[in-house]
């Protein structure tokens, strides 16, 4: 606990790894809070989760508590699936899918993210689980980055309508974007065009600076 105290006053690292995915992946006392991060950005608790759980009080905590079942792709250490669970209250069945194996060690071992009873963890790529499932949600999180890079297929019209289709109706996507540049703001205004009268789409921009969150409902 000494070094929860000193973190408010200088970070300190408590675990760090290279990898393949997110160049490096590292847990840190800061402020007080244990955070996972990439090389350069946040990834886990800190302001990745101030971010998702705005994007949730967008949907509503009270409706998203009355879904059966949420999909999030990119789990890393847990922090939406934390928020779900222990603020939302949220009891019904969730499925996290994370490519990288070693994160999910990393959540298991300083957040204990395989205490949570609800939760189910697949370990793959989220383009290919989307391909294989054969389950529909009411919600789903999509929160991929490779460090600071967001692979191309998640702006593809495939993946996009593979999405759609999983998706129950009065379902809710929440899509979380890093917006730095101008290309990136075009390729979100892309996105958005895509989206016909059957869904009804917000953009939230600015939301802790570079982040761009879409909330879309499959509207009945
Ligand atoms: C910002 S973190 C997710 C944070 C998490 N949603 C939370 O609430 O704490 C992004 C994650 O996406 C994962 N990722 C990157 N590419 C992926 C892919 N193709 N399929 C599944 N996960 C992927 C990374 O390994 C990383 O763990």
């Amino acid at each position: 606990m000494v070094r929860k105290l000193f973190s408010y006053f200088i970070p300190i690292n408590v675990y760090r790894k290279n990898s393949s995915v997110s160049k490096s992946i590292e847990v840190t006392w800061n402020n007080g809070e244990l955070v996972l991060d990439s090389k350069s950005t946040n990834y886990s608790y800190g302001s990745l989760q101030r971010i998702l759980r705005k994007g949730l009080k967008y949907i509503g905590f009270e409706r998203i508590r009355n879904f059966e079942s949420i999909l999030v792709l990119g789990v890393a250490g847990g922090s939406v699936i934390k928020t779900l669970v222990d603020e939302i209250k949220f009891k019904g069945r969730i499925t996290g899918v994370e490519i990288d194996r070693d994160i999910i060690d990393i959540a298991n071992g300083y957040f204990q993210l395989d205490k949570i009873p609800n939760l189910e963890i697949v370990v793959d790529d989220a383009f290919e689980y989307v391909l294989k499932t054969k389950l529909k949600y009411d919600l789903i999180i999509i929160d991929i980055f490779q460090d600071t890079t967001m692979p191309n297929f998640l702006f593809e019209d495939f993946f996009i309508q593979r999405i759609n289709s999983l998706l129950n109706l009065n379902g809710f996507i929440l899509f979380n974007t890093m917006v730095i540049n101008q290309k990136q703001e075009e390729r979100n205004l892309i996105y958005k065009s895509k989206f016909g009268g059957d869904y009804s789409l917000r953009m939230y921009p600015k939301v802790e600076v570079h982040n761009e969150l879409f909330t879309i409902k499959k509207l009945s």
